[in-house]
């Protein structure tokens, strides 16, 4: 029987239970993971369907979480128009060429997802028929695309990228419309293979301030979330460190919005985000006692009071040293507590 609870909470309609799964629910953590990337490096696994959904399908199996995310980079599209990228271990995506200006994006071309990226396409179409839990298809936003882009890897502050934003305001405009056509043309092409739901990444945009948003960010993504409204695919907004955007993002016509640890849900609330939420625990918690671990968990679901319109996840991705145990023992806890919650 399909599992449709996770995409119930997402359009606010009644649910049994507390949906749960889990940004970077599938990694290094799974032994069956590890087995994979010993065999296939980590494009060689989008490339490869079958493989590629083994994997996406691992935490279901394992966790009995109630969706799929695709196994994928947020730098898949870009790799494949031709931009020189490796996931470096331990680092994250690394770029050859870092981009200096709107010319250098004219080289990569606009993403035709049947001839680019016929693996993922095929690989939600595989998944679309073997899973009973919807799956999340995603694609990173354009600011936390752009900071890879700019910066040529992960950076602590983005200097670079900001300042290319404000000294080269033409360009700038031109990588975020370039980055907003790729990301709702890789999504639309996700949806129409299969997902039911989309998670746009906004990994890094935390480093900007509210007007920063407002002004150079805050167009490209009502943009994004106005084409994706009628795809009939849900759609979630996720950014790390964003507490303080949460005004713009209420305004954003995205359905689910995720956030971390830094932000409770009353807080979250309290700035006018009355869209279904998600999240919020702090991953390290998952490194903690049980006892710990559990009563942080239940404080969540207290907090989310068992109203509809919460789903239960991470503030940011999993990571490697979690024992997956651990994981099983939360998925159930969350269930368990909340359906309970949802008695009294
Ligand atoms: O969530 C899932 O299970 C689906 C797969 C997924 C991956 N990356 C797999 C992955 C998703 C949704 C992403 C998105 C992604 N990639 C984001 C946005 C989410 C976030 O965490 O903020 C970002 C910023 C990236 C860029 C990236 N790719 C980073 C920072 C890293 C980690 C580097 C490291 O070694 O810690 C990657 C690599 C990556 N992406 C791994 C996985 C499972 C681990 C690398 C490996 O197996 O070798």
């Amino acid at each position: 029987m399909f599992n449709d609870i996770f995409l119930k909470a997402c359009r606010h309609e009644d649910v049994p239970y507390t949906p749960v799964w889990y940004m970077r629910q599938a990694g290094r953590y799974q032994e069956e993971y590890r087995a994979v990337r010993e065999k296939y490096s980590f494009f060689d696994i989008s490339r490869n369907p079958d493989v590629c959904a083994k994997v996406t399908r691992l935490p279901v199996d394992k966790l009995g979480v109630d969706a799929a995310i695709l196994f994928a980079d947020i730098m898949t599209p870009l790799k494949a128009r031709g931009l020189g990228v490796e996931i470096v271990e331990g680092v994250g995506p690394v770029i050859e060429h870092p981009v200096k200006s709107g010319k250098d994006l004219a080289r990569l071309g606009e993403l035709d997802p049947r001839s680019d990226v016929p693996y993922v396409l095929d690989t939600v179409n595989l998944l679309h028929q073997q899973l009973q839990v919807p799956l999340i298809g995603f694609a990173g936003a354009p600011f936390t695309l752009a900071s890879y882009l700019v910066e040529g890897g992960p950076s602590k502050n983005y200097h670079r990228t900001k300042a290319f934003m404000y000294t080269q305001p033409g360009d700038w405009n031109v990588l975020m419309d370039y980055l907003s056509g790729l990301t709702v043309t890789y999504l639309k092409a996700q949806i129409e293979a299969g997902a039911q739901a989309v998670q746009v990444f906004d990994s890094w945009v935390g480093a900007l301030g509210e007007e920063d948003y407002r002004t150079y960010i805050a167009p490209t993504m009502v943009k994004i979330f106005t084409e994706l409204k009628n795809t009939g695919a849900v759609s979630i907004y996720f950014g790390a460190g964003a507490g303080h955007l949460l005004k713009e993002w209420a305004k954003l016509p995205a359905d689910v919005l995720s956030i971390d640890w830094r932000t409770s849900l009353a807080d979250a609330r309290r700035q006018g985000a009355d869209k279904a939420l998600q999240g919020n625990l702090d991953p390290s918690l998952l490194l903690a006692p049980w006892s710990v671990l559990k009563e942080r968990a239940k404080k969540i679901l207290d907090e989310s009071d068992g109203k509809n319109g919460f789903i239960f996840n991470l503030g940011h991705g999993v990571f490697p040293e979690v024992r997956e145990q651990t994981l099983k023992a939360l998925t159930d806890f969350v269930h368990d507590y909340s359906q309970n919650l949802k008695k009294l």
